[in-house]
Formats: structure tokens, C-alpha cells, sequence
């Protein structure tokens, strides 16, 4: 894909299910230095690593991993996963598409699709990702220092 991508052109995102041949973008996404500083393991993640996450991931039920797309061009990811009675998220937009405000709406997005209780983890000096945060409804619940976690706070949670 060639070039970023205008905020006007965000209402027209996608999400789908990830696959396998998601692969290579999703790790170039997850070794990208700013996505690494901003994780909790900051570390260059090795590709057959990657490869056996990917299809261990594809292969759980209680995980899901989207990629959002733009009239058929993937701009980014969010990762779903059940914890308890939550499910924790993460998301990452592709490098050339950053300050467009896709983070925000592919995040807005995910979360509309989702009726269990969500939580994300971000660290605090992560401004752009606690901006996505609140704009797709999740509230401050804990604060670490160095880490905080948001969530929803009003959503059904199956039994
Ligand atoms: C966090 C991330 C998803 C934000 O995506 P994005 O598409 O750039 O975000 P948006 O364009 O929707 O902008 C969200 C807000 O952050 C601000 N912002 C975005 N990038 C910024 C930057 N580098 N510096 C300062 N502010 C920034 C935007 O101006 C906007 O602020 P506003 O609410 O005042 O308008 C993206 O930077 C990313 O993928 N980072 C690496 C992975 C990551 O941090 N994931 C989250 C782990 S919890």
C-alpha cells in the first residue's frame, strides 16, 4: 500500500478476522520501535516466534486478532483476548498511518463490536494510546505509575 490514508476515509473501515497470511504485516507492525516502546515486552520479536504466536493465536477461542482495513488496504490491528470476565485488548496502527485518527476509530470500532467488559493496559507516557483509549469509552480504573489500566465499565458480561 502506497501513502497514508485521510481521516475522511476512516469511516469506511473494516475489521476481519486475521489469517495466517497476515503474517509479515503484523510483525513488521509488532517490531516497529515505537509499537516495541510501547509494549510490555519491548524486546525484537524473532519471525518463526512470531509464526507459532500467529498460529497458536488463530487457533484459540478465547483470542482474536482484526486487522482493520480501507477499502481493502490494512491500516492496522487490535488484539482481543478473555481474561476472567474481561477481555483485554491491544491494537497498533501501521507506521505510514499514524496521527490520521485510525487509531481512534479502528478502536471505536472494535469496541462496538464487543459485549464483554474490556480492558487495555497502557503505559503512561503512551499519550496517543490513552487518547484512543478514552475516545472509544474507556475510563481510568487503576494506576501503577508506570502502567494504567482502562475499561469499560457498563457492558453485559455473559454468565
Ligand atoms: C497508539 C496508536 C495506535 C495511535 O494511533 P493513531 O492512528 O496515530 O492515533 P490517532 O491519529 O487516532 O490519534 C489519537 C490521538 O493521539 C494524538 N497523537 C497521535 N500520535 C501522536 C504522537 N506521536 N505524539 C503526540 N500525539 C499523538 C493525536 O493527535 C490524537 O490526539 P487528539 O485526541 O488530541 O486528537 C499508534 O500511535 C500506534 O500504533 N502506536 C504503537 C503501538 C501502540 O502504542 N499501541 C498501544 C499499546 S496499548
Amino acid at each position: 500500500m502506497s501513502g497514508a490514508i485521510s481521516r475522511q476515509s476512516a469511516a469506511a473501515m473494516r475489521l476481519r478476522r486475521a489469517t495466517v497470511d497476515d503474517a509479515l504485516r503484523l510483525f513488521s507492525w509488532r517490531n516497529d520501535p515505537v509499537t516495541r516502546g510501547a509494549s510490555r515486552d519491548s524486546r525484537v520479536i524473532e519471525w518463526p516466534d512470531h509464526l507459532q504466536w500467529l498460529k497458536t493465536v488463530l487457533a484459540d477461542p478465547a483470542k482474536q486478532v482484526l486487522i482493520a482495513e480501507i477499502g481493502g488496504a490494512p491500516i492496522g490491528t487490535v488484539r482481543l483476548e478473555e481474561r476472567g470476565e474481561a477481555t483485554e485488548m491491544s491494537w497498533i496502527v501501521a507506521p505510514g498511518q499514524r496521527r490520521a485518527g485510525l487509531g481512534k476509530e479502528m478502536v471505536r470500532l472494535a469496541t462496538s463490536q464487543e459485549r464483554r467488559r474490556l480492558q487495555a493496559v497502557i503505559r503512561a507516557d503512551n499519550l496517543p494510546s490513552i487518547a484512543v483509549a478514552r475516545a472509544a469509552g474507556l475510563v481510568l480504573l487503576h494506576s501503577d505509575g508506570d502502567w494504567l489500566l482502562f475499561g469499560s465499565t457498563s457492558r453485559d458480561c455473559p454468565k
